[in-house]
C-alpha cells in the first residue's frame, strides 16, 4: 500500500474513531489515571472470549475490514445523526430496580407465531455478509443454530434461503426487500415460502438507500480494486445476489421501496400463506394501520439509523407503537441496541423481542461463526444480568413499572 493511500486510510479511520459512540477505556482516565488507561486503550482483543462487550467487537471488526466494507456497515444517512439518537434515546429510560426478588429461576422464553424462543434476542436481516467474512450467511446461521436464536434473513443475503435453512436446521423468516417488478417480487416470496420461512419481513422503511455520506467518503478513500464483486450497471444489487439468480434483473431500477403502498401490503398477503409483519413502524398512525389491514406483526426500526435521519430513537418511538398493538400482534424493536440494559428496556416498555443487527455482524467480521456466537452470548449474559439485578425473574414481569420516561 502506497504512503499517501495508507495515511487517507488512518485519517478516516481516526474520523470514525473519534465518533462519541464508540466507547472507549479513555473515559476512564479520570478514575483510574492517565498511564493505565492508555494501557487498556491499546491492549487487542485476539480472541472472541476476550471480547468483553459488543464494543469490543466492533474495534476488532473497523481493524480488520477493508475501510470501504467497514464503512458500508457504519454508517447512516447525511450526518450519522441517527445512529446517535437510537443511543442516546436509552438514556432517557432509566431502570427503577426492585430488591429482595427471587430470581433464581430466571425465565428469558418468549413466543412468536406459535415457535417458543429460549431467549428474546434474535438476528435482524443484513445484506451482502459476505463484505464482512468470507463464511458470512452459513456462519451466521450455524451461530444462530448453536445459540438457538431466531434469525431474520436478507433479500439481499449473500447466500440462498435453502443453504442457510440447512445451515440453521430450522426455519428462519425471510426479509423482502420488493424490487420494481411484480413478477420477481412474486418470484422471492414463492421461493422463502417453498423453503419453509413461516414469516415474511416487508421492509417499509428503506425508501431511497442515498445520502450515506460516510459509506461515500469511504469509498474515495479505499482506493482498492472492487470490481470483481461490484459489477457495474443496471440491475447490479441484485445480479449477484443468490436469491436473483434466474431472475431477469436487467430492468430493475435500484431504489427499495420507494413505490410501495397499503396496497402492495394487500398484495403480499394475498401471494403468500407465511405471516406479513412489517420493519420500519415507528408511529401509532401506522401501527393502527397494521392492525386495520390485518398485519401479523411489526418491528419497530429506523434501519439502524441507515434509512432516514429523523434523529428519533426507536426505544422512543416503542411506546407509542406498543400502546396500540399490546397483546394483538408480536410487536419486536431494533436499531442501536448494544447492551443488555437497552433490551431490558425495550422489552420492559412492551416489546415482545429485540433484534440486532451491526453487533452480530461486527462479530462476523472478527471471528466468523465464533464471533458471532460471542456477540449472541454477551447481549444474552448481558440481558440476563440485568434481570437478576433488578428483580425481574421472567418477561412478563418486566412489563411493570422498571422503565418511566426520565
Ligand atoms: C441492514 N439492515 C437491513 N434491513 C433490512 O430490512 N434488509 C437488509 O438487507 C438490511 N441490510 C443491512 C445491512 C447492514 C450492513 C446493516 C448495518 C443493516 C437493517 C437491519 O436489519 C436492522 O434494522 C439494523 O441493523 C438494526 O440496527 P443495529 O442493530 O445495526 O444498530
Amino acid at each position: 500500500m502506497n504512503g499517501k493511500r495508507e495515511l487517507q486510510r488512518r485519517r478516516f479511520l481516526r474520523f470514525l474513531a473519534a465518533s462519541p459512540l464508540l466507547a472507549s477505556p479513555l473515559g476512564l482516565r479520570g478514575v483510574i489515571g492517565d498511564a493505565l488507561a492508555e494501557e487498556l486503550a491499546a491492549f487487542e482483543v485476539a480472541t472472541p472470549a476476550q471480547a468483553l462487550n459488543i464494543f469490543d467487537l466492533e474495534a476488532i471488526a473497523r481493524r480488520k475490514l477493508p475501510t470501504a466494507h467497514f464503512a458500508y456497515l457504519a454508517t447512516g444517512v447525511e450526518g450519522d445523526l441517527t445512529i446517535h439518537a437510537n443511543r442516546e434515546g436509552f438514556k432517557r429510560y432509566p431502570i427503577r430496580a426492585r430488591r429482595l426478588v427471587d430470581t433464581t429461576g430466571l425465565d428469558t422464553q418468549v413466543e412468536l407465531f406459535g415457535t417458543r424462543w429460549p431467549t428474546p434476542i434474535a438476528l435482524a436481516p443484513v445484506s451482502s455478509l459476505r463484505a464482512f467474512h468470507p463464511d458470512a450467511d452459513l456462519a451466521v446461521a450455524r451461530a444462530a443454530k448453536a445459540r438457538n436464536h431466531l434469525e431474520i434473513m436478507s433479500t439481499l443475503s449473500t447466500t440462498a434461503v435453502e443453504d442457510i435453512m440447512r445451515a440453521r436446521e430450522a426455519p428462519v423468516w425471510f426479509q423482502l426487500y420488493p424490487t420494481s417488478d411484480l413478477s420477481i417480487t412474486r418470484a422471492l416470496v414463492k421461493r422463502a415460502q417453498a423453503a419453509g420461512c413461516p414469516v415474511v419481513v416487508l421492509t417499509v422503511d428503506n425508501t431511497t438507500s442515498i445520502g450515506r455520506e460516510t459509506l461515500a467518503r469511504a469509498r474515495f478513500v479505499d482506493k482498492r480494486d472492487c470490481t470483481a464483486c461490484h459489477v457495474p450497471g443496471v440491475g447490479s444489487t441484485y445480479r449477484t445476489k443468490p436469491m436473483f439468480e434466474g431472475l431477469d434483473v436487467s430492468k430493475l431500477r435500484s431504489s427499495l421501496t420507494d413505490h410501495l403502498t397499503w396496497d402492495f401490503v394487500h398484495r403480499l398477503q394475498d401471494m403468500t400463506t407465511m405471516q406479513v409483519v412489517l420493519k420500519g413502524v415507528v408511529t401509532a398512525e401506522d401501527a393502527a394501520l397494521a392492525l386495520e389491514n390485518r398485519v401479523a406483526g411489526v418491528i419497530v426500526s429506523n434501519h439502524g439509523g441507515r434509512s432516514e435521519e429523523s434523529v428519533r430513537s426507536t426505544i422512543e418511538s416503542l411506546p407509542e407503537v406498543v400502546e396500540v398493538l399490546r397483546g394483538r400482534m408480536p410487536v419486536l424493536v431494533d436499531s442501536g441496541f448494544r447492551r443488555g440494559s437497552d433490551i431490558f428496556k425495550a422489552l420492559a416498555l412492551g416489546a415482545d423481542a429485540v433484534c440486532v443487527g451491526r453487533p452480530y455482524a461486527w462479530g462476523l467480521a472478527a471471528f466468523g461463526q465464533p464471533g458471532v456466537e460471542r456477540a449472541l452470548e454477551i447481549l444474552k449474559a448481558e440481558l440476563e444480568t440485568v434481570m437478576r439485578s433488578v428483580g425481574a425473574p421472567s418477561i412478563a414481569s418486566m412489563r411493570k413499572g422498571f422503565v418511566l420516561r426520565a
